[in-house]
């Protein structure tokens, strides 16, 4: 999910050294959901949990703005945000300027509605009119030739959405429909998470807002199982609430673990005359600063988060 998630995961556990596991997992500690969901968890609204613990639009919506605009030399004005789900960054991105677009893309009606209801109705009329949430399949993107008529200047991929494809074949496939969708000098940013956290079993819980307080609750990200051979990897994220109750299984990923000269290579197969990482700087502490510069050689840490900028 820029799983801002991850970026602070990784900010708290990097360096962190930290026992290999036995050869089986133990079993998970999270007592299993009672049905149906009571006490606050019953309330609750998953995606405002998950917004508000995992996403962090202005930090995504500024390393797109920023890193195209060293790249091309002008700003980028028009954008598709891939596996958009509640298309919060393409709201952001209609908020900071007058003439930036946006387009959304996913295939779930459900993230979709609720985007309209919670993020696109706390923008202004003129700013909602530049915002184009659109159902479909980033494999078959429609052309939007209206919104884009010489392509986008940059297509997202954020929060590892795009390591569901676990084919070598539909993962190019898709890179093939992003190089096409965008401008001559359009870039193509994604995120990737890695380090020995993503092929382990193990929990990160961060609590999110202040304790005591009515919006306190703990976000739960849960690398349930990886396997080996296919390199599959399942994740889950959970919510405890502060009286205890749980959301258990709130959201559940079944990806492959994607390492970054495969997604590399398969970027380079698809046309991009260059893909470059952007790694994340050192807080001196053990831990990222959430600031993101293009590196040839990264660090061997538990836990990381990076971008990936894939030039057309
Ligand atoms: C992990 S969520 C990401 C939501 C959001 N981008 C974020 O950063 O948190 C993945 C989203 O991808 C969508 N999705 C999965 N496969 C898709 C496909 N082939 N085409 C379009 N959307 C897809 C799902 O419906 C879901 O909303």
């Amino acid at each position: 999910m820029g799983h801002l998630h991850q970026h602070a995961a990784a900010a708290a556990d990097r360096y962190t050294p930290r026992p290999m596991p036995r050869r089986r997992p133990r079993a998970t500690s999270i007592p299993p959901a009672p049905r149906p969901l009571r006490g606050l968890a019953a309330k609750a609204d998953r995606h405002d949990l998950y917004q508000r613990a995992v996403q962090n639009f202005e930090s995504e919506a500024d390393f797109v703005q920023d890193t195209f605009r060293a790249l091309r030399k002008r700003p980028a004005r028009i954008i598709r945000e891939d596996f958009c789900g509640t298309f919060g960054v393409a709201c952001e991105w209609a908020r900071r300027h007058k003439d930036n677009v946006a387009a959304g893309l996913d295939i779930d009606p459900e993230p979709v509605a609720w985007g309209r209801k919670r993020n696109l109705s706390a923008l202004s009329p003129a700013q909602q009119a530049r915002v184009h949430p659109v159902m479909g399949n980033v494999l078959n993107p429609p052309r939007l030739a209206n919104l884009a008529p010489r392509g986008f200047d940059a297509v997202l991929a954020m929060n590892f959405s795009y390591w569901c494809f676990k084919q070598r074949d539909v993962m190019l496939r898709y890179y093939r429909q992003v190089h096409k969708s965008l401008a001559r000098d359009g870039v193509f940013f994604l995120d990737a998470c890695g380090g020995a956290d993503c092929i382990r079993i193990c929990k990160e819980n961060r609590p999110i807002g202040r304790r005591n307080s009515r919006g306190f609750y703990t976000y739960i990200w849960d690398h349930a199982a990886y396997d080996p051979i296919s390199g599959d990897i399942t994740c889950k994220i959970h919510f405890r609430m502060r009286d205890g109750s749980t959301i258990r299984d709130a959201f559940t990923y079944d990806w492959r673990f994607w390492s970054l000269p495969e997604i590399g290579e398969i970027l380079a197969d698809a046309g991009f005359r260059k893909s470059t990482i952007y790694w994340e700087g050192d807080d001196g502490k053990g831990g990222g600063n959430g600031d993101f510069t293009p590196a040839a050689r990264g660090d061997c840490v538990d836990s990381f988060i990076c971008y990936i900028v894939a030039e057309k």
